[in-house]
Formats: structure tokens, sequence, C-alpha cells
């Protein structure tokens, strides 16, 4: 089965089982065919928004297509709102919008499903998933027992859960809880995010316009050419490696976070020349050194060979070691 139209670089790599699961009760029959299959791994796709095929997929691969959607009610302080994990999510987010509720409006145009986005937290502009998670919703493969998730529970940090470390393969997130604020604290303060919204009123909408026209400028539609956004993480360094290097490099940005600094991939890679390079159709966007792109027929080994040479040359001339974001399989 071609898994070409269901990833965002748009690699030809094959699942030799493919499946969607629309409904939790599928979720028994999936379990037994398990059982009679037990040396078959198995992989659950959102979006498949943040996965690098290198190998074609020598299991099941099970599309989560749960799209239930509802405002669960308010208290004094929040609205909660629950949505099932295949929603598109920013298709949910400008939902939120419409319903009148803010606090996701940082977080538009993501690709992705919101079922993917708890995995490693998404992030943008400010603003965190985990900001506004009440509770993750997940299957736990083992028994087929739905267990509640506190946002502590979840333990996210940068780009990172406990479901994407810690136990991957046991969880299926099925959906998400979100607290959205009844009184929002507009977040505008990324570089960039307060040109764009110049003399406009404040609101959930109008912030969301902004970043979807910030994130349209720089950033390559996977619809026109095969990405999956960022594709290293911005790394945390150590205050003394953060001053050697300033003291090297003076330009270089960073951000104190506690006891160590985050640097930019982007600048890093952009440093060594690579933005906008190309070898065949493996490539880095013209506008943004961060996001690997495929122009067309580049294999999934291809990518991840010229991404490997970005991490020895960074490494070569910052001493850094950078680390995908999205999952190499
Ligand atoms: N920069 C360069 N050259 C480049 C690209 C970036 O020098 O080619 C430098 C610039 O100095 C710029 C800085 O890097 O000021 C930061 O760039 P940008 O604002 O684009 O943010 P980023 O750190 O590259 C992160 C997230 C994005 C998120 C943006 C906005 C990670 C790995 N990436 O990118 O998330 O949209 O901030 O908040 O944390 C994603 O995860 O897929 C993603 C797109």
């Amino acid at each position: 089965y071609s898994l070409k139209a269901l990833n965002t670089f748009g690699l030809d790599a094959k699942a030799r089982y493919f499946c969607t699961l629309h409904k939790l009760s599928g979720v028994r029959t999936l379990m037994a065919w398990q059982q009679e299959h037990p040396d078959l791994p198995l992989l659950f796709l959102g979006g498949g928004s943040n996965m690098l095929f290198v190998n074609d997929y020598p299991g099941l691969v099970v599309q989560v297509r749960l799209e239930t959607l509802e405002v669960l009610g308010q208290d004094t302080d929040y609205h909660y709102v629950r949505a099932g994990a295949g929603n598109n999510w920013h298709e949910f987010v400008r939902w939120t919008i419409d319903q009148g509720f803010a606090g996701l409006e940082n977080l538009s145009l993501i690709p992705g499903t919101v079922g993917a986005a708890p995995m490693q937290n998404i992030g943008a502009y400010g603003v965190e998933l985990k900001d506004h998670v009440y509770e993750v919703q997940a299957l736990d493969w083992r028994t087929a027992e739905i267990r509640d998730f506190s946002v502590e529970e979840c333990r996210f940090a940068y780009r990172d859960s406990y479901f994407k470390s810690v136990e991957p393969e046991r969880w299926l997130i099925v959906a998400v809880v979100f607290r959205l604020p009844r009184q929002p604290q507009w977040k505008t303060d990324y570089a960039g995010v307060q040109e764009q919204l110049d003399g406009k009123v404040l609101d959930a909408r109008s912030i969301s316009d902004a970043i979807i026209h910030i994130r349209q400028s720089k950033l390559p539609d996977p619809a026109e050419i095969g990405n999956a956004g960022s594709f290293f993480k911005n790394p945390l360094i150590s205050v003394a490696q953060w001053e050697s290097l300033k003291a090297q490099f003076p330009a270089m940005p960073g951000w104190p976070q506690q006891q160590a600094v985050k640097i930019s991939a982007g600048w890093l890679i952009d440093q060594c020349g690579w933005k906008g390079q190309r070898e065949g159709d493996a490539g880095t966007h013209i506008k943004h050194a961060l996001v690997l792109v495929n122009h067309g027929n580049a294999s999934g080994t291809e990518l991840w060979a010229f991404a490997q040479r970005i991490i020895a040359s960074v490494q070569d001339k910052f001493g850094v070691t950078l680390e995908p974001e999205p999952r190499v399989l």
C-alpha cells in the first residue's frame, strides 16, 4: 500500500498492510488481527507530517480518523472542548475560533492532526500545546482500556512527551481535552507578529490570521513541496558552551532557559551554507534552512543522507549535535 499521499514529504514508501480507524470499536478488530500477526509491527499515523520513511514499513499502518468534536462546558475560568485524535489540527484551531474561544491561535496552520499534537507537544510563536491541554485520553494497547492523562502525567517538554519518549508503542491517543481561557492573554511578542498585526484589533482571529500569513511567507506548503516543517530541534546547550560559542560567533541567536540556552538550528545550518541547497531532489528550503524539502522524487534514503551531511557540518563548525524532530522510520 503506497503511503505517498499520507506523508507530507510525499515519499513513495509502502506499507505491508494498511487500514483506517474511524471508530473506537474498531480497536478490538485491530487487536485480534495483531494477535494473529504477532511478528508484525504497528504504526499509528495522523497527518504524516512528522515522519520520514527511509524504508518501506514491514507491518500494519493504521491511519487514525477518530473525528469527534464537542464543547464539554465551561467553568469560571475556562471553556472545555474535546477533540478526537483524527481531526485536522488547523481546522480544529479555526473551529475553536469560530466558537468564540481563544488560546490556540498561535498554533494556527501547523500541519498534522489533533492526536499527533501531544506526541511532540507542538509549539509555535510563544505557545505550546501543553499550555492549553486539560487532559489527553489514550488507549492502552495492552489492555484496550482508556486512560486520562493529566498535563503533569503527559510530561510535556520542548517537542517531547511521555507518549513520544517513555512508552512510544503502548498508547494510542484517542482524544485531547483542551481548556481554553475565558480571559485570554495574547502572545504577540515573537519576532514579526506585532508588525503583522499593526493597527488591527487584537483577538483570536486576527492573531490566527497574522500567524497564517507569517507561516505562509516562510514555510513551504506541503501540498506544493514535500516537507515536514522544522527537520531538527533547536538544540539546548550548557551556559558554558553558549558563552564560548558566543565569543567565537557574536551574531549567534540564543534564548536562555532553565540552566541552559536554546540556540537556533536554522541559524547554525544557514551559517554552514546549506540554505536553499539541493542535491538531486533533496534540499533545504530557500527561505528557511531548518526545513528539509523534497523537490519531487527524492527518496527517504536520499533525504536522510542529506540530513546526515547537515548534521556533520554543523557538528564540525560549531561542535553542536543536531537531533531530527520527525520520526525517522
Ligand atoms: N534563522 C536563520 N536562517 C534560517 C532560518 C532561521 O538564520 O534559514 C534564524 C533567524 O535568526 C531566526 C531564528 O533562526 O530569527 C529563528 O527562526 P524562526 O523564527 O523561523 O524559528 P525556528 O526556531 O526556526 C521554531 C519552531 C517552529 C515554529 C517557529 C515559530 C522548532 C524546531 N521549530 O522554528 O516549529 O513554527 O519556531 O515559533 O522549534 C516545527 O516544529 O515544525 C516548526 C515549524
